[in-house]
C-alpha cells in the first residue's frame, strides 16, 4: 500500500514544493500554494525489475504506416487540427464555461459516422447529453455516452466498449484514485491529463479534452497540462453574439495559423465558411464613422466594419470606449491623429465598436480605425466598397502589412471597389492581377484627403 504524502503546489502554474511558500518562485505569484495529498510513487526496486521496452533506432530506420488522419466531418475542425485527428494524439479544448465546449465535441462525435465514440462527461448526466444531442438533432450510430469521473472506471468502460475515439468532458472534474487531493487541483489534473495521454500513445485512440479557462484566458489549472497534450485548441468568442472562432494555440501535427469559425444557433453550432459576407453589414452610404478593414485572423482574411462615434465631451474628461480593439492602441491612434493631422479629438468622447462582436488584434485595422474616427469627427461617410489595410506609426506614417496581396484578392472577390494600403507594400504587389482600385498612401494625412477633401 503506497503511503499517502503531501506537497504544495501553486495553483497558478504546477509548481511542487515540501512545504508551503507565500511566494511562487516559479511564477511569483503571492498566496497560491495549497496543500494535495498525493500518494507516494510504488518502491524504486519494482521499476528497476522492469524489461526495458524502447530500443533507439536509426531515424532512417523508423518506418510509421501512413496513419489515415480521423476526420472529424467539419472542415473548421479539422482545418484547425490541421486536416484531421492524428491517431494516438492528445487534444486539448479550452474555452471559458458556456462558450459551447460541449456543444462542439459532441456535434463532432455525432457526426462521426464512421468511427466508434465514447464520449464521457464528469458535468452531465447521460439523459443531459440525450437532451443536448435532440437539440442538435443529428443523433447517428455508434456514439456512447457515460456519464463518470474517475479515471480508472473510465478505462474500464473504454475496455468494454472499445472506442476508436474518446471524449472527455471536462478534464476538471476527472479525478485519479492515484491522488486524494479533490477534483480540479493541479495535482489532480496532472496525473489525470499523463493518464490519458498514455492512454491515448499506447493504443492509438485520439483523446479530446475540454478544459476550462479562467477569466484571465488561461487554462484553469497548470500551465503544465499545454506540455502534455499534442494541441491545445481554443474556442473564443463573445457569448453575447453568434460567433465563435476555433485556434490551435499549439499544435504537433500542424499550423497554428488557421482557424475555424462558427455561429452559435439554436440547433448547435454551424459552420461559417465566408465570415465576411456574414459581418460585413449591408450599411447606408450616408453613415459616417464607419469603415472596413481587412485583417487576417490566422491565415485567413477577414473583412470587419470599424464603427466610431466622435462627439463633443460633455464632461471635463473625455471618454474613450472600445468594444473588440485595444484601447491603450486606440489612445495611442488618437495621439498620431490629433498630433499629425491636427484634429482637436482631445475634447472629444470617442466610442469604437467592431462589428460582430469579434476581437481584433491585426496591425492591419489601424488605418481602417483611424479613417472611421476621421469619418465621424467630420461627419464625411465613407463608402462602404472601401476597404483598408495598413498600420499606422508614431509618426503618422502609413506602414505595410503582412500577406497584402492575399488581403487584396479577397477584397477583390468580395466585390470592394477600392483598397488602402501603404505605398511600402507596393513592391510586392503585382496590380495586373486585381480589378480592384489600389491607393497607396505615406501618411496618414494623403488617405485622409483622398477620403474626405
Ligand atoms: P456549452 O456547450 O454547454 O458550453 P461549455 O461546454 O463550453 O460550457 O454551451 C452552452 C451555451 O450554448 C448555452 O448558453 C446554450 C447555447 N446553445 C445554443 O445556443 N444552441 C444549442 O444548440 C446548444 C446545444 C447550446
Ligand atoms: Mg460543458
Amino acid at each position: 500500500m503506497a503511503k499517502a504524502k503531501t506537497y504544495y503546489f501553486c495553483q497558478e502554474c504546477g509548481y511542487q514544493s515540501a512545504s508551503w511558500l507565500g511566494r511562487c518562485p516559479e511564477c511569483g505569484k503571492f498566496g497560491t500554494f495549497v496543500e494535495e495529498v498525493v500518494k507516494a510513487e510504488p518502491a524504486k526496486g519494482k521499476q528497476q525489475g522492469s524489461k526495458l521496452q524502447s530500443v533507439p533506432k536509426l531515424i532512417q530506420e523508423v518506418t510509421y504506416s501512413e496513419k489515415r488522419r480521423i476526420s472529424t466531418h467539419c472542415a473548421e475542425f479539422d482545418r484547425v487540427l490541421g486536416g484531421g485527428l492524428v491517431p494516438g494524439s492528445l487534444v486539448l479544448l479550452g474555452g471559458e464555461p458556456g462558450i459551447g465546449k460541449s456543444t462542439l465535441l459532441l456535434q463532432t462525435a455525432l457526426a462521426i459516422t464512421d468511427q466508434r465514440l465514447l464520449y464521457v462527461s464528469g458535468e452531465e448526466s447521460e439523459e443531459q447529453i440525450k437532451m443536448r444531442a435532440d437539440r442538435i438533432g443529428e443523433a447517428r450510430a455508434e456514439c456512447f455516452v457515460v456519464s463518470e469521473t474517475v479515471t480508472q472506471r473510465i478505462f474500464e468502460h473504454v475496455d468494454a466498449v472499445r472506442p476508436d475515439l474518446l471524449v472527455v468532458d471536462s478534464i476538471q472534474t476527472i479525478t485519479t484514485e492515484e491522488v486524494d487531493s479533490p477534483a480540479g487541483s493541479v495535482s489532480q489534473i496532472r496525473q489525470c491529463t499523463s493518464e490519458f495521454q498514455h492512454f491515448a500513445k499506447s493504443t492509438g485512440v485520439p483523446v479530446l479534452l475540454i478544459g476550462h479557462i479562467t477569466k484571465d484566458g488561461s487554462l484553469a489549472g497548470p500551465k503544465l497540462m499545454e506540455h502534455i497534450v499534442d494541441a491545445v485548441l481554443q474556442f473564443e468568442g463573445d457569448r453575447n453574439y453568434g460567433f465563435r472562432i476555433l485556434r490551435a494555440l499549439k499544435n504537433r501535427f500542424g499550423s497554428t495559423a488557421e482557424i475555424g469559425i462558427f455561429e452559435m444557433a439554436g440547433n448547435g453550432l454551424r459552420e461559417v465558411s465566408n465570415p465576411s459576407e456574414f459581418l460585413l453589414s449591408q450599411r447606408d452610404e450616408t453613415l459616417s464613422g464607419a469603415a472596413v478593414g481587412a485583417t487576417l485572423e490566422g491565415a485567413r482574411p477577414m473583412f470587419v466594419e470599424v464603427q466610431s462615434l466622435v462627439s463633443s465631451a460633455v464632461y471635463g474628461t473625455p471618454q474613450r470606449n472600445a468594444n473588440g480593439f485595444d484601447m491603450r492602441r486606440l489612445n495611442m491612434l488618437l495621439a498620431v491623429l490629433e498630433k499629425r493631422c491636427g484634429f482637436k479629438l482631445g475634447a472629444k468622447d470617442v466610442f469604437l465598436n467592431i462589428a460582430g462582436g469579434l476581437r481584433v488584434s491585426d496591425p492591419a485595422i489601424d488605418l481602417a480605425v483611424a479613417c472611421s474616427i476621421l469619418s465621424s469627427n467630420v461627419d464625411i461617410p465613407v463608402s462602404p466598397r472601401y476597404c483598408f489595410a495598413a498600420e499606422l506609426g508614431l509618426g503618422g506614417e502609413v506602414r505595410p502589412v503582412s500577406r497584402v496581396e492575399q488581403r487584396i484578392s479577397e477584397a477583390d472577390r468580395l466585390g470592394f471597389e477600392r483598397i488602402f494600403i501603404s505605398k511600402y507594400n507596393l513592391q510586392s504587389v503585382d496590380r495586373s492581377r486585381f480589378g480592384i482600385d489600389i491607393v497607396a498612401v505615406g501618411l496618414i494625412e494623403e488617405a485622409f484627403r483622398a477620403l474626405f477633401a
